[in-house]
């Protein structure tokens, strides 16, 4: 997709909120959170596993992001994560969900964090928890609340005092929100490892030596929180000794951590990605998914965890960026509405269990045994005593040569291994599942999109049909946002001011207005050299939309980019129009807290007959966001505000244009 499109795209679906108006009974099954779930065990762990209430474990490991679902229909993944054989729920914290404000905090709805924690333990499972505090995530900011880049004199993510006095706030305030619930398992809580940064070591260097002293800290601190439970680093190959490094990425089966004292756990398996507006949507095969999996345990992994298992939505304004779609499905094995994805959900759940029926010799065994089977071809054989007394032998089998498959002979058995797959042998002979065999069945999915219909004018038109359920609809309506500086709580100033300085990320518009007196002479001038001037920014990011009297000049949308945009004025007086938008805050890489938005540099009118015009020393009114977004009228509350028309069949869309639809189930 080129940039004009990507950019009308954006226009399209950010201006555009269907308004559902839905009249579902529902019954719903609350179960009963409260008390222990576990009687009370102690984590730690030793170069192979993580042990748990004595017992090293291989446990397999299923990523839900709690604020990306709503809470109806956490019990449900959580159900579907454990009949797809997982053992833990591992989760991200999001800060900025949390404390919007400085000081306020937000365990509501999609933010009730202690009831997420207390249905998975409900359900039997484990919970991992990735409290950061920056996440990473595809998360708008990274995770980091907007407030936190005005503290005066703060730098995050290094060894700077006004950083770490609120990070340690907001860690310390999860992990005494935890132990007064009794979340974590030695109280008969689900928590059984927690984890402190994200991803560090891949911007630490950025920091010199305040980058390894900030390791240190934020270890130190987290450990002196005295949650009793192991704590992670991923991606931290400088991790301190008492603190787990954890690999992330789409294959970890080679992954060392940095001491021979630590298990070799998988943080982030991507079994998919995430979508950037216009990208195109990710896929990865089950087979491909399962056969790294199964290589991971094949050479010594411990914990896996499927990042996502449900990606689920960004809802609201939480996409990161920039230009990351609401919708953060991820190919995961549960899709976007928390249905089972087949075959992948199906596949791995075989995976899950040929793996379950291997654990006593995998925990059994301290390292596997290595044999070389062919050029491409290796077995990894565990074995050791049994819990229960007797011996114990599991094998996996991998041929991973992309294109042949391979005879191989094993144990004095003769083995056919598929093109880059792993058998597993849970007995050291037979084999109960092979990675590019599958079994779980295909479904695929069809969606029936409800664009706005310009062409058809009838009252009730059938939008969506699924399984048994009709939805009919209403005609279209339309409401047009007003071009510029809409109401009272504008101001002005002389001077361009920082995006983000002014909105506060509160909205992702902002306005700037100024006025622009053109001569006769600078008319004749343009006329002689049959050129028009042009605004001209230095860099900008995500979205710029140049108007002229009201009249859209152009866009420009890119990731601080230089912006050109030819404009024609009338002789004397014209209002020009500068609309900046932001599509996700920036969430990967360093210094996230100097990035800011809208324009860095030199802002100029050029092709004037006197010269270049400096615009920052005009005098510029700022209105923050759009009317529509002040009075709220994308929700069902406060939609009947507004003046609403139905879309004619000749209608011609506005630039900025709110559409909404009424659904009835039936
Ligand atoms: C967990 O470890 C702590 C500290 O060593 C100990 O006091 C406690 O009794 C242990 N709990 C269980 C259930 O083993
Ligand atoms: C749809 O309705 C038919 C007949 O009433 C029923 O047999 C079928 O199970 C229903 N399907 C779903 C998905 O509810
Ligand atoms: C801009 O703000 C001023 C001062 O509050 C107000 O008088 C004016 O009406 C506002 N402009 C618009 C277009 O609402
Ligand atoms: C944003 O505002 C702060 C003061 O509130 C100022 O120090 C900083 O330079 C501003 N950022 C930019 C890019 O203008």
């Amino acid at each position: 997709m080129s940039f004009n499109s990507m950019a009308e795209s954006i226009r399209f679906f950010s201006l555009q909120w269907q308004i559902l108006s839905l009249t579902i009974a529902l019954l719903v099954y609350f179960p009963i959170v409260s008390g222990s779930f576990f009687k009370p065990f102690n984590v730690s762990y030793d170069h192979r596993a993580l042990i748990i209430a004595g017992k090293r474990r291989m446990l397999v490991s299923a990523g839900i992001h709690y604020p990306r679902a709503t809470p109806e229909m956490w019990s449900d993944l959580i159900a579907k994560s454990k009949e797809g054989g997982a053992d833990v729920i591992q989760t991200y914290v999001f800060w900025s969900g949390h404390e919007p404000v400085k000081g306020q905090y937000n365990f509501e709805g999609r933010y009730d964090l202690v009831k997420f924690v207390k249905l998975i333990g409900s359900s039997g499972l484990y919970l991992h928890l990735r409290i950061g505090p920056y996440v990473c995530a595809e998360w708008n900011f990274g995770g980091f609340p907007v407030w936190l880049r005005d503290i005066p004199g703060i730098e995050f993510r290094t060894d700077n005092e006004p950083f770490k006095k609120e990070m340690q706030k907001f860690v310390t305030k999860i992990v005494d929100l935890m132990r007064e619930a009794k979340l974590f398992c030695w109280q008969g809580g689900p928590i059984i490892m927690l984890q402190i940064e994200n991803e560090y070591g891949d911007v630490e260097k950025s920091y010199g030596q305040k980058g390894k002293d900030y390791v240190k800290w934020a270890a130190s601190m987290a450990l002196g929180l005295g949650a009793g439970v192991p704590w992670v680093m991923c991606k931290q190959t400088d991790a301190p000794q008492n603190i787990i490094d954890a690999c992330n990425g789409y294959y970890c089966d080679g992954f060392k951590p940095n001491s021979q004292m630590k298990p070799i756990l998988w943080t982030e398996d991507w079994d998919g990605w995430y979508t950037k507006w216009g990208g195109s949507l990710p896929h990865r095969p089950a087979e491909d998914l399962a056969f790294a999996v199964a290589r991971f345990y094949q050479r010594g992994g411990s914990f896996q965890n499927y990042y996502m298992y449900f990606g689920g939505t960004n809802f609201g304004r939480t996409s990161g960026g920039p230009f990351y779609i609401t919708s953060y499905d991820y190919d995961a094995p549960l899709d976007e509405y928390g249905l089972r994805s087949e075959p992948k959900w199906g596949h791995l759940k075989d995976l899950h269990a040929a793996i379950k029926l291997c654990e006593p010799a995998l925990v059994a065994a301290d390292a596997p045994q290595y044999r070389k089977l062919g050029s491409n071809q290796e077995a990894h054989i565990y074995r050791g005593d049994g819990e229960t007394g007797g011996k114990v032998c599991a094998a996996f089998l991998a041929n991973i040569d992309e294109h042949k498959s391979a005879h191989v002979k094993f144990n004095g058995q003769s083995y056919t291994l598929l093109p880059w797959s792993v058998s597993i042998l849970p007995d050291c002979r037979h084999v109960a599942f092979n990675t590019a065999k599958v079994g779980a069945q295909t479904s695929v999915k069809t969606v029936e999109s409800a664009r706005p219909s310009l062409g058809s004018k009838s009252i009730l038109q059938k939008v969506v049909r699924q399984d048994n359920v009709s939805y009919i609809s209403k005609s279209w309506m339309a409401l047009k946002e007003p071009i510029g500086i809409w109401g009272e709580n504008n101001f002005t100033f002389q001077g361009l001011l920082e995006h983000l300085n002014v909105t506060k990320d509160r909205s992702d518009y902002l306005w700037h207005k100024t006025r622009i007196t053109v001569s006769e002479d600078d008319i004749s001038f343009w006329k002689k050299n049959g050129a028009n001037p042009t605004v001209s920014i230095d860099s900008m990011r995500d979205v710029l939309r140049v108007f002229v009297n009201k009249q859209l000049s152009g866009s420009v949308v890119g990731h601080w980019v230089k912006a050109v945009q030819p404009v024609r004025f009338m002789q004397g007086n014209n209002d020009l129009l500068l609309l900046t938008q932001t599509v996700g805050l920036q969430n990967y890489g360093a210094f996230l807290e100097k990035d800011g938005a809208g324009f860095r540099g030199k802002a100029k009118l050029t092709g004037f007959k006197n010269g270049d015009m400096d615009l920052a020393k005009s005098s510029w009114t700022y209105q923050v966001g759009l009317k529509g977004e002040a009075e709220k009228i994308y929700t069902v509350e406060h939609n009947e505000k507004a003046e609403w028309s139905t879309l004619e069949t000749d209608a011609s869309p506005s630039i900025f244009m709110w559409y909404k639809i009424l659904l009835f189930l039936i």
